[in-house]
Parts: structure tokens; C-alpha cells; sequence
């Protein structure tokens, strides 16, 4: 089994980390577990998803001394142009309240017919001397007009992905994890023989 540091404070993306990459014989171990430090603050002030993964990852390795998997996701709405893309989490405001994101994110689309929508997930992977790679996934979909659902998080009561009829949120974690961009994007780092490069 190898161990690996996860560079996030988000209680769901660790699950759902842990989740996928169990069965490919890799730990992920989270901040607050027995022996990991405290993480250090990093700012996310890149303009990409690839920018503020690789930082994190670099960041929170060199600081730690651990061997760290980083995940910078968000949703990118066609009709808006893109947002809230690497502001997802803050796009209502600081500090982050899913609640309220998705709340700004209906207004914005009030009245709107087009509701593509996708989300996107850079996973970087780094050791205390520096950055291994990078891997992404993706899944397309649309937003819908009331939030239906209760597991997951951030923006998943409101997205039903291409083929589905049922909302992240309403699907079961393993079915959300088989296609979401964060299982596609931590399949492509396995896939790409990212996690054999670690000492
Ligand atoms: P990050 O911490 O800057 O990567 O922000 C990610 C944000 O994008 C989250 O706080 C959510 O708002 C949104 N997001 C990313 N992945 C997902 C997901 O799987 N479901 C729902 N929202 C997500």
C-alpha cells in the first residue's frame, strides 16, 4: 500500500480521494490523522485548476515532508462564460458556503434555457523535492432549476451529469466517484504511472 498526504481541508473531497484510490492500493492520509502536521495555508490565487493544484501539492510536500496528491476541481458554466471556474469555492463569497454558491449560481441562471455545465479536476502530485505531475478528468452535464439531493457537496444538488437523470447529489458515492471528474482525473493519475514515480 503506498501512503500518500492529501493538500486539503475539505472533509468530502478526502472521502471521496479515499474512496477511489483504495482499490488501486494507495492511502490517503488527511490532515488531523495520527503523525500528519498541521498543513500549511496555501493561496489559491492561480488562474488555472492546473495552476493552484501544482501549487498546493508543492507547497503543503515541501512543508510536511510527506509525499502530497493535491485536487483543484470546480464547475465551469457554458452561459456564464466559464464561472465560476477556479472561484467555485468563494463564488458567493469569503469563506466558502456551498449553500450560498448555489443559491448566486441559480440567480445567475434565472432565465436562462442553455444549462451545460461541467466540472473539472486537476490532481497534482509532488514530493518534498518538487512536482511529479499532473493528471485531469472531467464530466459534462447540466444545471438544474431546484437542488435535489442530499450527499456530496459544493455544487452536486444541482448538477445531473450527461446520461444520468439523477443529480450528484442523489446518486450513490461509488456511481458519482465511476464518472465524476475527480474519479477520472485520480483514474488518469494511476493510469499514467504518476504514483509509481513516488519514492
Ligand atoms: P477548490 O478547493 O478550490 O478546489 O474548490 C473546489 C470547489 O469546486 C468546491 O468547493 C465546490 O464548490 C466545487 N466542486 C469541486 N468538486 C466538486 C464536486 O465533486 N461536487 C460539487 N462541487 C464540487
Amino acid at each position: 500500500m503506498k501512503r500518500i498526504l492529501a493538500a486539503t481541508g475539505n472533509r468530502h473531497k478526502l472521502e471521496e480521494m479515499r474512496q477511489i484510490l483504495k482499490p488501486c492500493g494507495v492511502e490517503v492520509l488527511g490532515a488531523g490523522d495520527p503523525g500528519v502536521p498541521a498543513l500549511p495555508d496555501v493561496t489559491e490565487d492561480g488562474a488555472t485548476f492546473e495552476a493552484n493544484a501544482v501549487k498546493k501539492a508543492v507547497e503543503v510536500a515541501a512543508a510536511t515532508g510527506f509525499c502530497t496528491l493535491a485536487d483543484d476541481s470546480g464547475l465551469e458554466v457554458v452561459a456564464l462564460h466559464g464561472a465560476p471556474g477556479v472561484l467555485s469555492a468563494r463564488y458567493a463569497g469569503e469563506p466558502g458556503n456551498d449553500r450560498q454558491n448555489v443559491i448566486k449560481l441559480l440567480h445567475a441562471l434565472q432565465g436562462i434555457f442553455d444549462r451545460r455545465a461541467q466540472f473539472t479536476c486537476v490532481i497534482a502530485l509532488a514530493t518534498p523535492a518538487g512536482l511529479i505531475g499532473t493528471a485531469r478528468g472531467e464530466v459534462r452535464g447540466r444545471i438544474i432549476f431546484e437542488p435535489r439531493g442530499t450527499s456530496g457537496f459544493g455544487y452536486d444538488p444541482v448538477f445531473v451529469p450527461d446520461g444520468q437523470h439523477r443529480t450528484f447529489a442523489e446518486l450513490p458515492g461509488a456511481v458519482k466517484n465511476s464518472m465524476s471528474h475527480r474519479g477520472r482525473a485520480l483514474e488518469a493519475t494511476v493510469g499514467s504511472g504518476l504514483f509509481d514515480k513516488l519514492t
